[in-house]
């Protein structure tokens, strides 16, 4: 899990809080839309927390002033509840004994809530997180122990989580425990540590120990402790020492954020997966009886309603129209009204033009729907319902993980549709979900066997003035993405075709050595696509194919290749095709001694009309 940051300390004299603040300060890249802080003062947990960033949170709270050795810390991106004071971390149970700062998801909270308040827990906040605090009270009325009631307490949570607990009852020690979400700890000289990630922790030490899954520790100024969750086995703590620069770790070691985001696919696809089944239920239901529907957003996003609107009408009989934000109203203008149905896309939430779209549409007294990666952005005030994608902080200006994490949920609203309407067999149902599910598998094969034979090509093209992307099909939109990706990061004025409409002009471009990509499935127009593959190539094209592994068809025909896992159902080839073209994209930036994260004239957030 990409978002929120967590650190614990537990010191041997002297205040945690600064120390706590100054690492938050340092995992905030991981979210900031609010911070917290917990310590243990005289057997009495104290506790500052609210909404905003942390400097403006430290101005107006001074969050140094927490007393005592041992404290934990937050900086938040909402998942679950709204930005807001109470939804902060740290969380506590009803006693105000025990505080938790926590980073996942808690998929079976709702649940666990319902059970804790029928044994009588008051809950304050609309958090996941809170259950915990809650379950370990809980359980501490059977179990004398602490940390066996920690213990028990994980055995009932389902979803991921990287926690830190903090108890009057053990003042000098913090409980730590991880599934999927990363935690490391920290061997320092005034004391032990915990963190999301390394960054938050190379002041204060360089000696880490990367905590295992499914793993508990204990962790006091002295020393700490590790055995496994299920099985309570010990383990010796391997310590390894840490050479990064603060810069490099913020990065997780990758040279760029575009980098590192890329290789956060298989992750983000899976985040996207997580609960919110309810509101994908909800909103095909809204969608099916819709008179119109519109799916509106700017760029990247754009592609993604793009790639939508093929999912609905193939799956589900729907007619949805992709809209271009800023060409929304003169496009559609009149057409909307009370009957129709806007789902507007959009990563950061605060894109103008999207926004604008939706405040006409709803002046206009549409429903509009919102997917959105950030929780309390605009989009999720604006919008009656939304999904939050939960792809974590996008921070390289080019999208890339928050446009897959779009075209995962696009396509489970449309199979969900599609199963409302009858429109598709529950064999294919089947079929698709069980892709979705295995996506993170199949992102992590590409990006392991892919990446270099994608760099190999951006040094073989640097010096080519354009390039053309073509595809048919939901391919096409493909073909748009990779285009785009490229044209912002390494600039080469490139075009974009759907594969059959390029002899009706385009053709006439093409020359001796003129680089053309192909997006190539085996689909079900891959005839008419070799087709087109052919007319190019009898002009001297270089035909480059991103194609389904060991497909004979498409490689004879290929200058250069890329392969994909075998088997992706057309509908959602948008998902694995576009990785390579995202990291051909990187690398012809770098190739081309362009800087990926920051193109030039570009913004990620672009709040101006
Ligand atoms: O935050 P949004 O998804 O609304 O942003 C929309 C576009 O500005 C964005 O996708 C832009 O095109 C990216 N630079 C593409 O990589």
């Amino acid at each position: 899990m990409i978002m929120c940051g967590i650190i614990g300390c537990a010191l041997r004299d002297g205040n945690a809080a600064p120390l706590i603040r100054k690492a938050l300060e340092r995992l905030e890249y991981r979210g900031y839309d609010s911070v917290g802080e917990a310590t243990i003062d005289n057997s009495n947990l104290v506790i500052k927390k609210d909404q905003g960033k942390i400097a403006d949170i430290h101005k107006k709270l001074d969050l140094d002033d927490l007393p005592g050795p041992t404290g934990i810390g937050h900086t938040r991106w909402a998942t679950h509840g709204a930005p807001s004071q109470v939804n902060a971390h740290p969380h506590t149970d009803c006693k105000e004994k025990i505080a938790v700062v926590h980073n996942g998801i808690i998929e079976n909270f709702v649940e666990l809530r319902e059970e804790l308040e029928r044994k009588g827990h008051k809950f304050k906040s609309r958090c996941d997180t809170e259950v915990i605090p809650h379950l370990i009270e809980e359980n501490l009325n059977s179990d004398t122990d602490f940390i066996m009631a920690v213990r028990n307490t994980a055995r009932r949570l389902e979803g991921t989580y990287a926690i830190a607990v903090l108890s009057v009852e053990k003042p000098d020690r913090l409980i730590c425990i991880r599934k999927e979400s990363p935690l490391v700890l920290g061997i320092g000289e005034e004391g032990n540590f915990c963190a999301s990630d390394i960054p938050a922790l190379l002041p204060l030490t360089r000696n880490i120990i990367y905590l295992n899954e499914g793993e508990l520790a204990v962790l006091d100024p002295e020393g700490v402790e590790l055995s496994d969750l299920e099985s309570y086995t010990k383990r010796i703590p391997e310590i390894e020492e840490i050479s990064w620069t603060v810069e490099t770790a913020e990065r997780a070691g990758y040279p760029h954020f575009m980098l590192k985001e890329i290789n956060e696919q298989p992750e983000t696809v899976k985040n996207a997966l997580r609960t919110q089944e309810v509101y994908i239920d909800l909103m095909s239901t809204i969608l099916d009886k819709a008179d119109q529907v519109f799916l509106v957003a700017a760029g990247t996003a754009y592609h993604a309603c793009l790639a939508g609107t093929y999912m609905f009408s193939e799956l589900a009989n729907l007619n949805a129209q992709a809209a271009i934000a800023s060409e929304f109203k003169e496009r559609y203008g009149k057409l909307i009204g009370k009957n129709s149905v806007i789902l507007a896309v959009s990563q950061s939430g605060e894109t103008m033009d999207t926004l604008s779209a939706i405040r006409y549409a709803l002046d206009r007294g549409a429903t509009v729907l919102g997917i959105t990666n950030v929780m309390g952005s605009t989009v999720t005030r604006l919008t009656g319902i939304y999904i939050g994608q939960n792809s974590g902080p996008e921070i390289g200006v080019a999208s890339t993980k928050a446009y897959t994490a779009q075209a995962m949920i696009l396509a489970r609203l449309a199979i969900k549709l599609g199963e409302k309407r009858k429109t598709i067999s529950s064999d294919k149902v089947g079929k698709l979900n069980q892709t979705l599910k295995d996506m993170p598998s199949i992102l992590e094969r590409i990006l392991k066997t892919q990446t270099n034979r994608t760099k190999d090509l951006a040094t073989k093209y640097r010096d080519r003035e354009s390039f053309c992307f073509l595809g048919r099909g939901i391919d096409y939109v493909t073909a748009l993405e990779g285009r785009l990706k490229l044209l912002e990061l390494a600039y080469p004025p490139s075009l974009a075709y759907p594969a059959g409409e390029s002899k009706h002009g385009f053709i006439a471009v093409v020359e001796d050595g003129y680089p053309l990509i192909f997006i190539a499935p085996k689909t079900s127009t891959q005839n008419e696509l070799i087709g087109n593959i052919m007319e190019m190539k009898a002009r001297g094209g270089s035909i480059i194919s991103i194609t389904e592994e060991g497909d004979q068809k498409i490689l004879a025909l290929s200058d250069d290749f890329i392969e994909i896992p075998k088997g992706i159902p057309e509908i959602l080839t948008p998902i694995p095709y576009i990785l390579p073209l995202q990291l051909f994209a990187y690398y012809s930036a770098l190739e081309r001694n362009r800087d990926p994260d920051q193109p030039r004239n570009l913004a990620k957030s672009v709040t101006v009309k």
